[in-house]
């Protein structure tokens, strides 16, 4: 789905599920197959695979966020209405690299298929008591789960201002890294750091006059990078992807959705170690998708099978 927030900040419709269409086709669905989508949103591609596999399947949707998964519990429950030929569906409040264990609990030992759709949906950008947007004044919190320990208030009031520039230049490609550390360093000796507004002040004010009105919010990099550290956003991806290896059967697939270089990269590496890869190149969107949800223009789709265990 995308999160409803282009990098220059427009609105758009906020169930778009992102390269649906590719999606289903690489995860090659059929009935009676049990899926995993470990980050099942709004239900957007949920409610398409449980169609698919249809009332011998099983899909088992996992997300962080307690808020989006009441709204895919009443979306599938929705959907299984109008159409009553899907497969059984069971959500769980849980992190995906907890996959394993939301299989158990379904009373299962493996899936056939594993769909992650990494990043935050417009569910949680939209809502600025999240405060995951530079868009709204709000907490700075940013965890995905609300209930996880650490917000990005605490975060930054602990990190060290060198941890700080590395976050904002590696997971953000923050150019004004070191500048952005030092005032953030500077101003929590004088005051905390605890509303969205008063971070973007102050990256505003370290960035340089001449960069300050580009094509994206000054602010874009250093939130996402915040973001994804708050989350352990990498960690997570890492986690799941060798956990995927012993709980997605042999021959079975898994789809990874992600919308920065550096998961990309994790998703890539992996595949060409661990599994047959399918996508040699990432799948992107078309013009037409793009046209219609800006936030497909840094989707990329790859899909790996993970290998028959040779006798
Ligand atoms: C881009 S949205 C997914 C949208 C979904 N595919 C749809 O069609 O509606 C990403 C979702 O993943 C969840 N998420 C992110 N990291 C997660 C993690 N480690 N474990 C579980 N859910 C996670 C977020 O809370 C968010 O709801």
């Amino acid at each position: 789905m995308g999160d409803g927030s282009g990098a220059d900040g427009t609105r758009h419709p906020v169930h778009v599920p992102v390269l649906l269409h590719e999606t289903l086709q690489l995860l090659s669905l059929q009935p009676g197959l049990v899926v995993v989508d470990g980050t099942v949103g709004a239900g957007g591609h949920a409610m398409a695979i449980a169609r698919a596999i249809g009332p011998g399947g099983l899909l088992v949707g996992l997300d962080r966020d307690t808020e989006i998964l009441a709204c895919a519990r009443a979306a599938l429950a929705k959907a299984a209405e109008d159409a009553p030929a899907q497969a059984r569906v069971s959500l769980h409040h849980s992190s995906f690299s907890n996959v394993q264990e939301a299989l158990h609990a379904c009373g299962q030992a493996a899936c056939d298929r594993l769909l992650l759709d990494l990043g935050v949906s417009s569910l949680q950008l939209d809502r600025a008591e999240r405060g995951f947007s530079f868009m709204a004044d709000g907490p700075l919190d940013m965890r995905m789960d609300p209930h996880g320990p650490l917000d990005a208030a605490s975060w930054l009031a602990e990190v060290s201002e060198v941890e700080l520039a590395r976050v904002l230049f590696e997971y953000g490609d923050e150019r004004f890294s070191r500048r952005i550390a030092r005032s953030i360093v500077y101003a929590r000796e004088r005051a905390p750091i605890v509303r969205t507004g008063q971070l973007v002040e102050l990256i505003v004010r370290a960035t340089p006059g001449h960069a300050r009105h580009g094509r994206i919010h000054p602010a874009t990099r250093s939130f996402q990078a915040i973001r994804m550290a708050v989350n352990d956003e990498l960690g997570e991806l890492r986690r799941t992807l060798v956990s995927a290896l012993e709980c997605v059967r042999p021959g079975g697939r898994i789809c990874v959705i992600s919308f920065h270089s550096a998961e990309d990269r994790i998703v890539k590496y992996f595949f060409r170690e661990h599994c047959e890869v399918v996508t040699r190149k990432p799948v992107i969107a078309t013009e037409t998708e793009t046209d219609q949800n800006p936030r497909a223009r840094s989707a990329k789709l790859r899909c790996g099978i993970v290998k028959e265990i040779a006798a």
